[in-house]
């Protein structure tokens, strides 16, 4: 019989490649989006569509019924909605806590019988790692969030341990790919010949394809594993001028570095809220990316769900830099 899942925030970045893997494995896919969201990615895709005016109890009610009404109901469902950056402190508040809180509460009441509910955290939650010892992030480590980005998903990780629900928690690292928008800023700079590099000591970053962060989430739907919580990366840390070594020669540009103190990056920070406080854009650099990237230690462990499950890393940084950058080319977003 045909597995159904629903999935919330299907039609952003990470959303729409865990629709199409869900697809290629044979799942029945339904998607919850508002009807002001963008569908670009979803237009292709044999899925059903659940349509809200906003992620409120009341809609959530009614939209769940309306499923049940005709599909029965699902075997999973994967809260994978949720704000990476926010304008307000309260946004993430009001987007990764409450509304995780309203699907929680809306499954309960009408999807008793649900086998998983899968919920798209962040490594963020867990904080980054020691910056003496310089040891890699594990599960198995206390959290320590320094960004209000990593507080709201560990605040919202709570709530979904908390629910009584079968659970798996995913935190992956920095997720780049095809539709991305924020790595894609980095390559951008790169074309124009900038190689920023921030601070003296050197960053230590991790990354996962997106298609293979909606493997391993899909992975875990099937597995019998419940009520963990799994890092998901590629298992290999690179410092940034490695990644931007890779990226240039993906790229072939000769970009110059630019060395810019920590202290610069905070004033340009504040000057880029300051502005964009007059406009409704949330920008990319904010306080909470800067303390992002003033953090040294971001090396993970992928050894986990390896272990629990099996399910292993397909895409290297350089083949998943190829591929993106050739995403990029094909729709236009560089030349
Ligand atoms: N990208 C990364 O590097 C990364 C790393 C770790 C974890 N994550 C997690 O992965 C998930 C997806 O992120 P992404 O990078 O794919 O971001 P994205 O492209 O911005 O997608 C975010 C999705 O969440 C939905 N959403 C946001 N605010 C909402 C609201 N108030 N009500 C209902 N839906 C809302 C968006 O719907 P609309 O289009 O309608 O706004 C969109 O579908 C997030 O939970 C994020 O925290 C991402």
């Amino acid at each position: 019989m045909e597995r159904k899942v629903i999935i919330s925030g299907a039609n952003g970045f990470v959303g729409s490649h865990i629709c199409e893997i869900a697809l290629e494995k044979g799942f029945n896919v339904c998607a919850i989006v508002r009807n002001k969201s963008d569908l670009t990615y979803l237009k292709n895709l044999p899925i059903q569509l659940i349509e809200v005016s906003s992620i409120s109890p009341i809609e959530l009610g009614r939209a769940f019924r309306d499923y049940k009404d005709v599909n029965g109901e699902p075997d999973f469902f994967i809260h994978n909605a949720g704000l990476t950056k926010a304008k307000k402190a309260d946004d993430f508040k009001r987007v990764n806590v409450n509304l995780t809180s309203y699907f929680l509460e809306a499954i309960k009441h009408t999807f008793p019988s649900l086998k998983k509910f899968v919920f798209m955290s962040s490594l963020a939650a867990h904080g980054p790692g020691d910056e003496k010892t310089m040891t890699e992030i594990s599960e198995s480590e206390t959290d320590n969030p320094n960004t209000l980005y990593g507080k709201s998903k560990l605040e919202a990780e709570e709530l979904v341990k908390n629910s009584g629900l079968p659970y798996i928690i995913l935190r992956p690292t920095g997720v780049y790919g095809p539709r991305d928008k924020d790595y894609y800023l980095m390559l951008k700079t790169l074309l124009s010949g900038i190689d920023p590099q921030i601070g003296i000591k050197q960053q230590s970053i991790s990354f996962i394809y997106v298609t293979d962060l909606a493997e391993a989430l899909l992975t875990t739907l099937t597995h019998s594993v419940t009520n963990e919580t799994f890092i998901i990366s590629d298992g290999k840390s690179y410092t940034n001028k490695e990644y931007s070594s890779l990226a240039k020669n993906q790229l072939r540009v000769k970009a110059f570095i630019l060395p810019i103190p920590q202290l610069l990056v905070l004033f340009i920070v504040r000057l880029v809220e300051l502005f964009s406080s007059f406009s409704k854009k949330t920008p990319t650099l904010n306080y909470d990316k800067y303390l992002t990237m003033k953090a040294k230690n971001w090396k993970c462990s992928n050894m986990k769900i390896r272990t629990v499950t099996g399910w292993a890393p397909k895409i290297n940084l350089d083949q998943g830099l190829k591929l993106s950058i050739n995403w990029y080319k094909q729709n236009n977003w560089i030349k």
